[in-house]
């Protein structure tokens, strides 16, 4: 099974503005170029796991799930075969960019490219936050943190999703204007979200939780010493307990900020239903108003 979101890939014109927004406001920190050009980023201990390429347009390009060792990956790679995916295994020189020592990868039903691999490249004690910070980012077995993407429809992501893939619901948030589920694969409450908009496909957002609410406090400082609009305030979820901030990227993706979200226990979990996302607060701002959250493109 899927045991951790490992790392995440995205394309952007502004690609080479994630060398400050990074490390200056979230606290990341650059790693080698490579060949490519491409901006990455490490929040722990592994290699790198926010990628942005140069392109054209902001993109969403790939979500890398891992896995815990070759025979796993092999496994799980015959299972989803087994449904009917389309997988691919990828080249060598692939391996050694994603740095994984076997990659496989397949899209969903609408386009969205997932990678599956194990063995990412690590190295002890080599984090070193990019501004002053209190603690590290909340990854280890917990992964790097959730994606949430826009899907056409959530029936039909499901026989995906969970059905083939194996992604367990932690619980539901049904409002007059929004339907989200959010899944497990780890103690995380959820790697993945999937939120329903008919006719659209694309990436809402990514989170990165702190291990210090200082953390997040401060890049609240560092957004009002930059004139930079926050796209929700400051506000705590309802099903994670997440208390966190949404901010917008150089690239179209959106980041939300968080701390203190509850860890899920698979053997006792029982999915529930919210009828509103947030306790408090994540007011939208003017600018989440009239900007269009994340990289979504209608299908077809
Ligand atoms: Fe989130």
């Amino acid at each position: 099974m899927i045991q951790e979101l490992s790392y995440v890939g995205f394309a952007s014109p502004r690609f080479d503005e994630w060398r400050g927004y990074g490390p200056n406001l979230l606290g990341a920190m650059l790693t080698g170029d490579g060949q490519d050009g491409a901006v990455r980023l490490a929040v722990d201990d592994v290699g790198y796991r926010i990628a942005v390429h140069p392109g054209d347009i902001d993109e969403f390009r790939y979500a890398g799930w891992g896995l815990a060792n070759e025979t796993d990956l092999h496994a799980y790679v015959e299972h989803i075969r087994s449904h009917g995916v389309e997988v691919h295994w990828a080249a060598e020189n692939l391996c050694r960019e994603r740095e994984v020592a076997e990659l496989a990868w397949f899209l969903d039903p609408w386009g969205l490219r997932h990678e599956l691999s194990w063995g990412k490249t690590a190295e002890p004690n080599s984090f070193q936050p990019g501004r002053v910070m209190r603690g590290r980012f909340v990854t280890g077995d917990q992964g790097l943190g959730h994606i949430v993407f826009q899907v056409p429809s959530l029936q039909e992501a499901g026989r995906f999703y969970v059905d083939v893939l194996g992604f367990r619901l932690s619980d539901r948030i049904i409002t007059d204007y929004a339907d989200v589920r959010f899944y497990h694969i780890n103690g995380r409450h959820h790697s993945l979200a999937l939120s329903e908009l008919p006719g659209h496909v694309g990436v809402n957002h990514l989170m990165l939780e702190y291990e210090n609410i200082d953390d997040l406090g401060r890049a609240i400082d560092l957004l009002k010493r930059n004139n930079t609009e926050i796209m929700q305030t400051l506000g705590r979820h309802t099903n994670d307990l997440m208390t966190s901030i949404y901010i917008n990227s150089p690239s179209g993706v959106q980041i939300e900020l968080g701390h203190g979200a509850l860890v899920v226990d698979d053997l006792s979990w029982v999915a529930r239903t919210y009828d509103k996302p947030s306790y408090w607060g994540h007011r939208y701002s003017e600018a989440a108003m009239t900007t269009k959250p994340g990289i979504i493109s209608p299908i077809g």
